[in-house]
């Protein structure tokens, strides 16, 4: 061995495989000093602004609209106009066209955009060039391909646009919300008013380049940014038909409250907490990838992330093993560094949120286990956690954590795997490891959850309706059933 060793000393082979920066350069995007609100197709000046920031840093970006009611009250007018004045009344080949366009842009500025959706939300830029980018362009492109089919995707059942769309979106995948609300809007012929959240309203901002680029007819897409009372606004807006939103189950809640009876046209998209379901045929190197991936990408910023891992007990202390020593391999850091697999906390509320409920953990007798980690000074972040040990009463095994934070949970036989995934007022998303493919099917179909991966985990494609049970919402994005609630029906 010691005539083996000593040539590859001699030629310098490194003992310490680390990783040397590889930060993305932020020139290819220009931010402006200030943001107005997209109205009509033009910059409308709000009286009321607030700043936005980078993460990683806290560093100050661009001041941002706070629209009032009455801003709202002007773009759902310029939506009202543009719709009546040849939008809706266009053909679907017309519409088609102003899709691809978009499409084809976005696929060109990708890089720009990816940039700024992790300058602006933490999100590792990885992820935001390989994941957000290409699937928000994937949409338009889908969605663009419907807008001339309505009648063949829904035969004898004459299909026509619903009206002005109200569309509320979250933080966690800014411009992939965007495209999974406007592109079915726009494909059935519906104008729109999309408010952006308070923390990323960025890319949102940038799209109205695209827009322009687009010459997309003025109105057809308004741009509001603000905060919660904004999108309160927008719901209780009387000239609105339809309102789209994706966040937190207590507002979805709320707005469904609000909006009953006024027979507006409403879809949630909500809150999870999906279980993860490794049986012990399963692969476990594989397995420990898709947990990986079901909990750490986004920094478990994911309403379908796989949260609650239930491990089948003869496998549970190898798995155990092999996730904490992949956990080890984690680099946590500058989302601009081509190398970061996790990024920054999207705002400080958020990183409240995870603290307090990993203390909780902690408190009601949880074990926890933290990798060794640096993390930088400045800025939101939080070191990928496992809770082991976890009872299914403690609030870690029944809370949104909405963060890089993973609670095992053990079972002895598919039926008790199947209860206790079940056992949660979520519905979104589960996962299922197993070399079987009857006990995946068996599995599948018993699962109450709108989405279910075997073999895999967060994996989303367009043509694919996405949705919850329970208090994960109603509603399906994606796919064929994606246009449904953009359209009404002659029946
Ligand atoms: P949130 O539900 O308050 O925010 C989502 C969007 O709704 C934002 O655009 C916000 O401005 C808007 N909004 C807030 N209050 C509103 C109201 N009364 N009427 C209309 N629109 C309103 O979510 P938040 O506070 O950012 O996060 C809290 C928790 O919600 C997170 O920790 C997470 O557990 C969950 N969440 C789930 C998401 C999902 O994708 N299902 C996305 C974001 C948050
Ligand atoms: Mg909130």
């Amino acid at each position: 061995m010691a005539e083996l060793d000593k040539p590859q000393r001699e030629v310098g082979v490194p003992r310490d495989w680390t990783y040397a920066s590889a930060p993305e350069s932020r020139d290819i995007v220009q931010i402006r000093e200030r943001y107005g609100l997209f109205v009509g197709g033009k910059w409308l000046e709000p009286a009321e602004t607030y700043e936005t920031i980078a993460p990683r840093d806290e560093e100050p970006l661009a001041a941002i609209g706070q629209a009032s009611p009455a801003d709202v009250g002007s773009a759902v007018a310029a939506a009202r106009t543009a719709y009546a004045d040849g939008w809706s009344s266009l053909p679907g080949s017309e519409r088609a066209k102003y899709l691809f366009r978009i499409a084809r842009i976005l696929q060109e500025r990708s890089r720009e955009f990816a940039v700024l959706e992790s300058l602006n939300g933490g999100k590792p830029i990885k992820e935001s060039r390989d994941v957000d980018l290409p699937l928000a362009a994937a949409h338009f492109f889908y969605y663009a391909g419907w807008a001339d089919k309505l009648e063949y995707a829904f035969p004898n059942r004459r299909p026509h646009p619903v009206g002005v769309a109200g569309q509320i979106i979250p933080w966690n995948f800014p411009l992939l919300m965007l495209a999974w609300k406007i592109a079915p809007a726009l494909a059935c012929g519906n104008t729109v008013v999309l408010k952006p959240a308070e923390t990323t309203p960025l890319t949102a901002l940038l799209f109205c380049d695209v827009l322009r680029q687009a010459e997309l007819p003025g109105g057809v897409v308004n741009i509001v940014t603000g905060d919660g009372r904004t999108g309160a606004a927008l719901v209780e807006n009387e000239d609105v038909d339809k309102i789209a939103f994706t966040g937190s189950t207590e507002v979805g809640k709320e707005i469904q409250r609000r909006l009953a009876g006024t027979g507006k046209k409403l879809t949630l998209e909500l809150g999870g907490k999906a279980a993860n379901i490794v049986f012990d045929d399963a692969a476990l190197d594989q397995a420990v990838e898709g947990i990986v991936n079901g909990i750490y990408f986004n920094q478990g910023h994911v309403c379908c992330a796989g949260s609650r891992l239930f491990v089948q007990e003869s496998i549970y202390e190898p798995l155990v093993a092999k996730l904490e020593r992949r956990l080890e391999t984690l680099r946590v850091g500058d989302p601009l560094d081509k190398n970061t697999d996790v990024g920054a906390i999207n705002s400080a509320a958020q990183l409240d949120k995870i603290r307090e409920l990993v203390a909780s953990g902690v408190y009601e007798g949880a074990e926890i286990y933290q990798p060794p980690c640096v993390l930088p000074e400045k800025g939101y972040w939080f070191v990928p956690t496992v809770f082991t040990n976890v009872a299914q009463s403690y609030r870690i095994a029944q809370e949104e954590i909405f963060g890089p934070v993973l609670s095992v949970l053990t079972f002895r036989t598919p039926e008790e795997a199947l209860e206790k995934a079940n056992n949660t007022p979520y519905g979104l998303s589960a996962g299922i490891w197993t070399e079987k493919g009857s006990r995946i099917l068996w599995m599948a179909q018993r699962l109450r959850a709108g989405v279910v991966w075997a073999n895999t985990f967060n994996r989303f494609d367009p043509t694919s309706p996405f949705g919850g049970y329970k208090e994960s919402g109603f509603g399906r994005e994606g796919g064929l059933h994606g246009l449904e609630p953009y359209l009404r029906f002659d029946e």
